[in-house]
């Protein structure tokens, strides 16, 4: 079969991406255009200023790639946008390139979800196996996903209220930790004891979760500590919450892959980076003998690899869009 190249472009958050990725699998070139140290400045992503920028930078990041891979638009077989869900105002920029790109070149446009980018991610690394469950944890998502073949995806359940990655951002900033504080939180956490008591989290049957308790409860502690001038241990507030939140996660995943049958469990999204639950999927995994794949670190945060990637399948399921496609700020993933 002739080689298929793909270029991706993710533009759903606070990253301006684009990459040119062979046969869903091999790089060839990517390039991110992060605005971290941008919102830094205001403790989240401010939207307003995040679609300025992807519109300041959309251009030079889709120069720069094609550059590095050393091709042109014409050897494209296909541009996939991300379409949604993210923030609306920078969907749409990442979108209008694409469909005029799309339009000038004669490519088909594939409209990929960004979660399904997240799970793809993976095919960079390793070749998925189904059935296969997709732990996806972001600062948007926290959900459980069975897919029984390539671009077959079914929710199984998610968070009822915050994602597991904005709970980590908030946390973090009751604690004084600098934005993004996921990794930040994560890092203190491994150099404290988990001796903070804090209630675990939807002790259900069901494969959903819910963070805003958990969140609360941690706000709660640090102000009434506050007012009463004793002082937080960080590092044991950091490691207690990470203990249940990780916890959380991982009862839920083992109920999945047993009641599911599954062959190959994958960890997708931001917070696929935590050290915590990176370790606990490992010893869950390893204890119910099923595979477990987790994309490197590079993979893990918003890229247009990951785009690229799932395009492909994507190409290859018949996903085609027109220049009618819309961005959507929220869409389940089928
Ligand atoms: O997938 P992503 O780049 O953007 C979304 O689609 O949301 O995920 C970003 C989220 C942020 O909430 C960030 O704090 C979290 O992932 N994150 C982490 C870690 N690294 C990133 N959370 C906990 N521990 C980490 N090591
Ligand atoms: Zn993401």
């Amino acid at each position: 079969m002739k080689d298929v190249y793909i270029l991706g472009i993710e533009t759903s958050c606070d990253e301006t991406s684009a990459s040119i990725v062979k046969n869903g699998t091999e790089e060839i070139a990517t390039v991110i255009s992060s605005q971290i140290d941008i919102h830094k400045n205001f403790g989240g992503v401010v939207p307003e200023i995040a679609s300025r920028h992807h519109v300041k930078n959309i251009t030079m990041v889709l120069e720069e790639c094609l550059e590095k891979a050393n091709m042109k638009m014409e050897d494209m077989d296909a541009i996939a946008i991300t379409y949604g869900p993210g923030l609306i105002g920078s969907l749409l920029i990442g979108l209008e390139a694409a469909k005029t790109l799309a339009f000038l070149y004669g490519k088909p446009l594939i409209p990929v979800h960004h979660i399904a980018g997240h799970i793809y991610a993976n095919s960079l690394v390793k070749e998925l196996q189904f059935p296969l469950l997709a732990v996806v944890v972001s600062g948007g998502h926290t959900e459980l996903i069975e897919m029984k073949g390539h671009y077959q995806f079914e929710k199984l359940g998610g968070t009822l209220d915050d994602a597991i990655g904005e709970c980590y951002d908030k946390v973090a900033r009751v604690m004084d930790l600098e934005y993004p504080g996921g990794p930040k939180l994560d890092k203190l956490a491994a150099t404290g004891n988990p001796s903070y008591k804090l209630p675990v989290p939807l002790k259900d049957d069901s494969y959903n979760f819910s963070f805003s308790g958990l969140k609360s409860a941690v706000i709660n502690l640090v102000h009434n500590e506050e007012q009463r001038k004793e002082g937080i241990r960080k590092e044991d507030l950091a490691a207690s919450f990470q203990k249940v939140a990780v916890e959380s996660i991982v009862t839920k995943a083992r109920k999945a892959i047993i009641d599911k049958g599954i062959k190959n469990v994958i960890v997708a999204g931001g917070v696929a980076a935590n050290n915590g639950l990176r370790t606990a999927m490992k010893a869950l995994t390893d204890e119910l003998g099923v595979e477990l794949s987790i994309p490197p670190m590079k993979y893990c945060t918003d890229n247009g690899t990951m785009i690229a990637s799932a395009g492909y399948y994507a190409y290859l399921d018949g996903r085609r869009a027109d220049l009618t496609l819309n961005s959507k700020s929220q869409d389940t993933l089928k």
